[in-house]
C-alpha cells in the first residue's frame, strides 16, 4: 500500500433496512438510535476517533434524514440557544468536527456492498480507507477501527475485523480462514460469502469494519454477482488475496448486530445501563422488570 495515513471513511447506508419495516419505510435504518443517537453517528464518531476527515456516504433512496443529521440546523440552534439549553445546543453542534468534510454519493441501483463501496473509487483515490456498516454497533475501550489502524500501521496490510461467531450462523457472514492467530491478528488464506456451516472454513465471521487497499478497487471492477446476485465485498477481498496481504482481526469489544431487533434492543439496553444520566433509573426498572419476569415463570412453571 503505498502510505499508511487513513484519512477516508465510506459508509455504505444505501441499504432497504427491510428488517425493521415499517420502521425503516420513510427513514433509514441508520437513523434508528440507541438511546439518544442515530447509529449512523456512532458510526462517524468511531471513524473520526481512528483518525478519518472524509466522510463518504454512499446513499440511497429515502436517506436524506442522514444529509440533514450531518448538516447544521440554524432555526434549531437559534431556538436552543435562547432557551438556554447550552448542553443540547454542544450535542447538536458537535456531531460533526470541522475539519471533517462529509461526502455524499447516490448508489444508483441496490446491487450489493461490493458495488455500494466501488462508488466511492474516486473519491478515495490510492490511499487506503475503512468501510463501516453502521448495523455493526461495536462497544470497545479503543474504537474498533482505531485498533485495526494500530495492526495496520505494524503490518503495512488490510485489515478486516472478525469475530467468532455461532457455528449455525455462518450463512450470516463472510467467513475466514487464517494461517494463525498471533496477537488477535492472523492471515487471511480464504473468505467466503455466506457460506452454509457445513461449508464455512472456519467460524471466524467478518463484522462490519474493514481496512482496505486501494488494490480493492480493481479487483471489484472484475467482481461478477455473487451471494444474493449482488456483488459482493467479500468475493473481492478473496480476489485480492492472491495478489496482496489481508489479515483478520480479532477486535477487542462487545459487537451488537443492530440489523437485527435482538441485537437492536441488546444494544439499547446496555447503552442505556451505561448512559450518565439515565443508567441508575434504568437499571432500577430493569431490575424490577426481571424480578417480575421471575415470578411469573416460577409460578408458570409450578
Ligand atoms: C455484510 C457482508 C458480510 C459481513 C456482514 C457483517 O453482510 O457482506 O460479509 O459478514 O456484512 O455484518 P450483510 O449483513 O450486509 O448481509
Amino acid at each position: 500500500m503505498p502510505d499508511n495515513k487513513i484519512t477516508t471513511a465510506v459508509f455504505p447506508v444505501a441499504g432497504r433496512g427491510t428488517r425493521f419495516l415499517p420502521a425503516t419505510k420513510a427513514s433509514p435504518k441508520e437513523m434508528l438510535p440507541i438511546v439518544d443517537k442515530p447509529l449512523i453517528q456512532y458510526a462517524v464518531e468511531e471513524a473520526i476517533a481512528a483518525g478519518a476527515e472524509n466522510l463518504v456516504f454512499i446513499t440511497g433512496r429515502a436517506k436524506r434524514a442522514i444529509e440533514d443529521h450531518f448538516d447544521s440546523n440554524h432555526e434549531l440552534e437559534r431556538e436552543l440557544d435562547e432557551a438556554g439549553k447550552n448542553d443540547l445546543l454542544k450535542a447538536v453542534q458537535g456531531i460533526v468536527p470541522a475539519s471533517a468534510t462529509c461526502i455524499y454519493i447516490r448508489q444508483s441501483a441496490p446491487l450489493g456492498l461490493g458495488h455500494a463501496v466501488l462508488c466511492a473509487r474516486r473519491v478515495v483515490g490510492d490511499s487506503p480507507f475503512y468501510v463501516h456498516l453502521a448495523d455493526d454497533l461495536i462497544d470497545a475501550r479503543v474504537p474498533c477501527l482505531k485498533q485495526m489502524r494500530e495492526v495496520h500501521e505494524r503490518t503495512g496490510a488490510s485489515v478486516i475485523g472478525v469475530q467468532r461467531v455461532p457455528a449455525d450462523e455462518t450463512e450470516k457472514y463472510g467467513v475466514v480462514a487464517v494461517d494463525g492467530f498471533e496477537q488477535r491478528v492472523g492471515r487471511i488464506n480464504r473468505i467466503v460469502e455466506k457460506p452454509k456451516p457445513a461449508d464455512a472454513p472456519s467460524n471466524l465471521g467478518v463484522v462490519g469494519r474493514y481496512l482496505l487497499s486501494p488494490a480493492i478497487f480493481d479487483m471489484l471492477e472484475s467482481t461478477g454477482r455473487g451471494a444474493g446476485g449482488e456483488i459482493q465485498l467479500t468475493d473481492a477481498i478473496a480476489a485480492l488475496l492472491s495478489k496482496e496481504q489481508v489479515n483478520a482481526y480479532e477486535f477487542d469489544g462487545v459487537r451488537y448486530d443492530c440489523g437485527s431487533k435482538l441485537g437492536y434492543l441488546k444494544a439499547t439496553v446496555d447503552y442505556a445501563l451505561n448512559h450518565h444520566s439515565l443508567g441508575g433509573n434504568f437499571a432500577d426498572f430493569l431490575i424490577d422488570v426481571a424480578d417480575e419476569l421471575s415470578k411469573t415463570r416460577k409460578a408458570g412453571n409450578q
